[in-house]
């Protein structure tokens, strides 16, 4: 994750390079390429092996006119292997140009593989810095499940949705949700048009052809999932949330006055969440509003959620206000692991319901064990990728959390609701983890609890 200045030893490494040739003469390394994809159980050529990313510096043109996109991603890595190429994740677009370290960099396309050479190989525990030039017009990818995700078009600019693999189509990365880093985005439009993005906005200037560019810094881990852009004329609001988070909202023009009132209770809402899950754990925070008929669904991008108009009401809001928590502090292993994320978000709206709507979370617990949709599958399971969104990730998910809720008793649970992102701030966790967890919590095995409401394919004979 460090960024350090490196133009003294990119000069020193030049020289190097002049006087003595290829520094594997001497005996140096004899790498492999990395893998091409991270085996992930439902998402196998998502991600790459072989390193370890711990900053993104993006720098982006977007001409709303055309569709087009140019882009340069310094990608600041760690070698985790010898390596002789490593792949990174884009998806269309035309690269221009690679360089690991100053140096060109062969590279090659196959399908949503963008495989790097370098000219040096890479020894095990190396930081380099991999820098891709590439310009298009970004296309958005079509799930499994059928819905839209990537860059998308809207009206008069763009959005940038990235769940669970839309983020390649406008940035080579290694695009797996288990390898998180720092970002910084550097985002020029027209002049007259906003351009939004997660995390804190650090500069806004004018460039000499007019345009404008606004930079956008996110010091805390993100997995690329989680980035957003939204590019388009935009109504902002801010404010100061827990005593100190700077808070940005911002919705399309047609939608500001509609989502006024809701956008300005993001402080208050934040507020009651940290008292359920523990400090919050990012440094700036808001929502995105854009028109209805583009995206259609919300989104917890990090720092910054975005919601089409039509579904910004509160019960959405702290939903992916929840993940804040549950998915991008705590950032699930493998898609496999995806309950933690929706199962944990759906709790946060029974729990809202429960304390302010006075509808107790066994009420929403019997509900959700009434409906035939949420035993498709267990929950710790979604058998494929097309499922990763099912009724049974979101509501088996917070049943789950309920059963254990009522097997440790209030106290004890409210402490694994609040341990549990402590624990992996920041970091990734999987299924076996929580499980783990919540027993060393409990202080007892809970081996019957999962079996039957976590990984059991029966519907039990009783809520
Ligand atoms: N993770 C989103 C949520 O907050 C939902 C989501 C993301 C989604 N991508 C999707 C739902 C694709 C359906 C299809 O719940
Ligand atoms: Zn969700």
């Amino acid at each position: 994750m460090s960024q350090r200045r490196r133009t003294g030893a990119l000069a020193l490494a030049a020289l190097v390079l002049l006087v003595g040739g290829c520094t594997e003469a001497g005996g140096g390394v004899r790498g492999t390429p990395g893998a091409a994809g991270l085996r992930d159980p439902l998402f196998p050529k998502l991600g790459n092996g072989g390193y370890d990313v711990g900053h993104y510096g993006l720098t982006l043109a977007y001409d709303p006119a055309s569709g087009r996109l140019d882009g340069t991603a310094e990608i600041t890595a760690r070698a985790t292997q010898d390596l002789s190429a490593f792949n990174l994740d884009l998806a269309g677009l035309t690269v221009r140009g690679a360089t690991v370290d100053g140096a060109p960099a062969a590279y090659n396309r196959a399908g949503n593989e963008l495989t790097i050479r370098p000219r040096d190989e890479l020894p095990e525990g190396k930081e380099f810095k991999a820098t891709v030039t590439y310009t298009g017009v970004p296309e958005p990818l079509t799930d499994a499940d059928g819905s839209k995700e990537g860059w998308l078009r809207t009206a008069g600019g763009a959005v940038a949705v990235g769940e669970p693999a839309g983020s390649m189509t406008w940035f080579p990365g290694n695009h797996h949700p288990s390898d998180k880093a720092s970002y910084d985005l550097a985002l020029t439009v027209p002049a007259g048009l906003d351009a939004l993005s997660n995390g804190v906005r650090t500069a806004r200037r004018t460039e000499k052809d007019g345009r404008v560019t606004t930079v956008w810094h996110v010091p805390e881990p993100m997995a690329s999932y989680l980035a957003t852009v939204a590019i388009g004329r935009y109504e902002t609001g801010t404010a100061t949330a827990l005593g100190s988070v700077p808070v940005l909202t911002a919705a399309e023009a047609p939608v500001a006055a509609g989502s006024a009132a809701l956008r300005a209770e993001v402080p208050e809402l934040l507020a009651r969440q940290v008292k359920r899950f523990g400090p919050y754990p990012f440094s700036a925070a808001g929502a995105l509003v854009t028109e209805d008929g583009v995206l259609d669904y919300a989104l917890e991008t990090q720092t910054r959620p975005i919601f089409p108009a039509g579904s910004f009401e509160r019960t959405t809001l702290l939903h992916e206000q929840a993940h804040q928590w549950f998915g991008d502090s705590v950032t699930p292993g493998t898609w496999r692991d995806i309950w933690l994320n929706e199962g944990f978000a759906t709790y946060a709206e029974w729990l809202y319901s429960e304390e302010y709507e006075h509808v107790p979370a066994r009420t929403h617990f019997e509900r959700a064990f009434a409906q035939d949709a949420n035993w498709a599958f267990p929950p710790a399971a979604p058998p494929t990728a097309a499922n990763l969104f099912d009724p049974p990730v979101y509501q088996r998910g917070a049943m789950v959390l309920y059963k254990l809720r009522e097997t440790v008793g209030d106290r004890v649970f409210d402490e694994i609701l609040r341990g549990w992102p402590a624990k992996y701030r920041h970091a990734n966790a999987t299924t076996d983890d929580f499980t783990a967890y919540a027993e060393s919590v409990a202080g007892r095995d809970l081996d019957g609890l999962w079996d039957v409401w976590l990984y059991g394919d029966e519907k039990p004979s009783k809520p």
